[in-house]
């Protein structure tokens, strides 16, 4: 697994020794593939190749180097994998290679090997996860919602995939720091302040600024021309222009109006207190569009004096990430275009501010890398950003753009720009929760007539499993797609208790806990003093193979920044275990040796799904 950094560099991903899997198999192969490689600075690539097997009937692992160390050799790929097979030490843990079609080195452990791994990692608390050898410094940019807008749920996507992300790398032992960059500085207020000033119900805001701002807002953006609110032009609403004209005057420290910008600032943050405590996301810092303002003149002064942006049309520019400013026709077509960094009328912008932020961020945190979680669309500011911001000095830090494709509505038109509706985040958190209590009834009522006995919860139980298996059932379902994609929000899939679902995910847990409770079993045992495995059943066997490979999915989700490559692994450890079930007892099982062995591993199961879905900031219920 290899680290992409931003700047083109590729290198291993820190690792710690600690799990069975690839680094064991490649330690196995390195000294062949150091005889047979001409080239011994490319022996981590090849060892690189050693990988889980795409077909379960080939073998756990595969080796697919051969190929292109034969063409390094000038020899018949077949040809080069018998040699290295042959080259292999004497070992108990895989058993004979065997090499298939074009040269694929096909691997195989033994079940004593995978008996003795399980064992061990029943012991570790970590379950095999790495801390990083080398370990990072990352600051994350997630969430930046603009406030005083209700907040929607265009913002979701951020918070989550950002919030799996700082749990993800800190899970491996990096230094990660969350920054909020909140939208704090924008028309909105604007839209704010003349709102106070013209139509504030005084006492409404006396007992509830945060209900009376927001009623403020969505009543004068009701009012405007156009529904886009984000679009900074001039438009020849008169309403929007006076909005615009109190933003300025906030900008240009107009006493009046900052002085409502800082009493509307704490009813503005407290409108997305309870959301965030909801999601359970915990951001170490806002520093938001605000912070930066007094730094933003210095920004540009410096930027022109070193070179970097120019006077353009009486506004300042900086070239586009190729370093060009177009000017002639053709170019204008032709090249994406530069960025503001002062416009005309002398207002600074969107990039001014983020370069200050890079400034500050680089300044104080040291960072070796910045990653910003926000959406597509804002690919070409971020390119350009980029660019400008290593060229300006600022190039110690990989910067990665963690781009994310859009939330659609099940009319396929992004969710949070269909006209009048927005939807708000609190609602569908609500309704989510609302689905999520329903199936679990529905499921308990199928369960009893089936002749389960099943507990009976309490009501403080159920308010429980509904916002753990509503809130779970809305992140999971964002996580588990592939970020770069859109996706349809749909809750009724997202809370199905079957399928690549947290809820689905949630019940195996509980069930892991409830065989627990059924046998009257204390779990300490199991991971203080584990008893011996024994591998009878090949469904044994995979559920062992999945168990041991948390660590590899984990660090494949870091090292790309997909926490889909969580779920997925998830989806996989919950299949193998329901064939487990399926063809093994656990609590009736033959022999005691078996059901001490099976106990271990449906404990280790339990702590697995809890500890990858904590990565991904979801939560368990012990019974449902
Ligand atoms: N507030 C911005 C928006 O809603 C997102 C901020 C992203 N972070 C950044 N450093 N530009 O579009």
């Amino acid at each position: 697994m290899f680290v992409y950094r931003a700047n083109g560099r590729r290198e291993p991903a820190g690792r710690c020794p600690g799990h069975p899997h690839q680094p064991h198999l490649r330690t196995l192969f390195a000294p062949a593939v150091a005889a047979a490689a001409p080239d011994p600075a490319k022996v981590p690539d090849y060892l690189a190749a050693v990988k889980p097997a795409g077909n379960p009937e080939h073998g756990d692992y595969q080796a697919n180097f051969a190929m292109a160390l034969a063409k390094a050799a000038g020899k018949k790929p077949p040809e080069v994998a018998k040699e290295i097979v042959a080259a292999l030490p004497a070992t108990a843990d895989i058993e004979p290679p065997t090499v298939a079609g074009p040269g694929f080195i096909n691997l195989k452990f033994t079940s004593a090997f995978l008996a003795r791994a399980v064992r061990d990692l029943a012991t570790d608390e970590r379950l095999g996860l790495p801390l990083a050898a080398a370990p990072r410094t990352y600051v994350i940019d997630l969430s930046g919602p603009n406030v005083a807008k209700p907040l929607h749920v265009g913002h979701l996507r951020s918070t989550i995939i950002g919030d799996a992300l700082v749990r993800i790398l800190r899970a491996l032992g990096h230094t990660v720091v969350g920054d909020n960059h909140l939208g704090d500085w924008g028309l909105q207020f604007g839209i704010l302040i003349y709102g106070y000033k013209h139509f504030r119900d005084e006492a409404a805001f006396q007992a509830d600024p945060v209900r009376e701002l927001a009623r403020l807002y969505v009543y004068i953006n009701k009012q405007f021309k156009k529904a886009d609110d984000d679009d900074e032009a001039p438009t020849d609403d008169p309403l929007k222009k006076a909005c615009q004209e109190e933003t300025a005057k906030l900008h240009a420290g107009d006493p009046e109006n900052l002085a409502l910008w800082k009493q509307f600032m704490p009813a503005c943050l407290e409108m997305l207190r309870p959301i965030y405590e909801r999601l359970d996301v915990k951001i170490d810092h806002a520093l938001g569009e605000s912070f930066y303002n007094p730094m933003l003149p210095g920004i540009v002064e410096d930027m022109q004096a070193k070179g970097i942006a120019f006077e353009s049309k009486g506004a300042v520019v900086i070239p586009n990430a190729k370093g060009i400013v177009p000017r002639t026709e053709e170019e204008m077509k032709k090249e994406e275009p530069p960025a503001i960094l002062r416009k005309r009328d002398g207002a600074f912008t969107y990039t001014t501010t983020d370069l200050a932020t890079i400034r500050h961020r680089a300044d104080t945190w040291q960072p070796d890398a910045m990653l910003y979680v926000v959406g597509a669309p804002q690919a070409l500011h971020f390119k350009t950003l980029f660019a400008q911001a290593s060229r300006w000095g600022y190039d110690r830090a990989d910067y990665v753009h963690v781009q994310f494709g859009s939330m659609l509505g099940a009319d396929r038109k992004p969710f949070g720009a269909r006209k009048g509706g927005v939807v708000e985040l609190m609602d569908l958190l609500d309704d989510a929760a609302k689905l999520g209590l329903e199936k679990y009834e529905a499921s308990v009522a199928d369960r009893r007539e089936n002749g389960h006995k099943v507990y009976e919860a309490t009501d403080a139980e159920k308010r429980e499993i509904a916002e753990v298996v509503g809130v779970g059932a809305v992140k999971y379902a964002d996580l588990s797609q592939s970020r770069t994609t859109d996706y349809v929000f749909d809750l009724d899939k997202m809370t199905a208790t079957v399928g690549n679902t947290a809820t689905y995910m949630q019940y195996a847990y509980a069930r892991c806990r409830s065989i627990f409770r059924e046998g009257d079993i204390d779990d300490a045992r199991f991971r203080t003093a584990p008893p011996a495995v024994v591998l009878a059943e090949p469904a044994e066997r995979a559920l062992v193979l999945q168990l041991l490979r948390f660590p590899e999915a984990v660090e494949a989700a870091a090292a790309d920044y997909l926490p889909h490559l969580v779920t997925g692994y998830l989806w996989d450890l919950a299949k193998a275990t329901s064939v487990f079930y399926e063809k093994c007892h656990v609590l009736k099982a033959p022999t005691p040796e078996l059901r001490d062995s099976r106990l271990l591993l449906v404990d280790l199961v339990g702590r697995t799904i809890r500890r990858a879905l904590g990565l991904l900031g979801i939560r368990v219920v012990e019974r449902m």
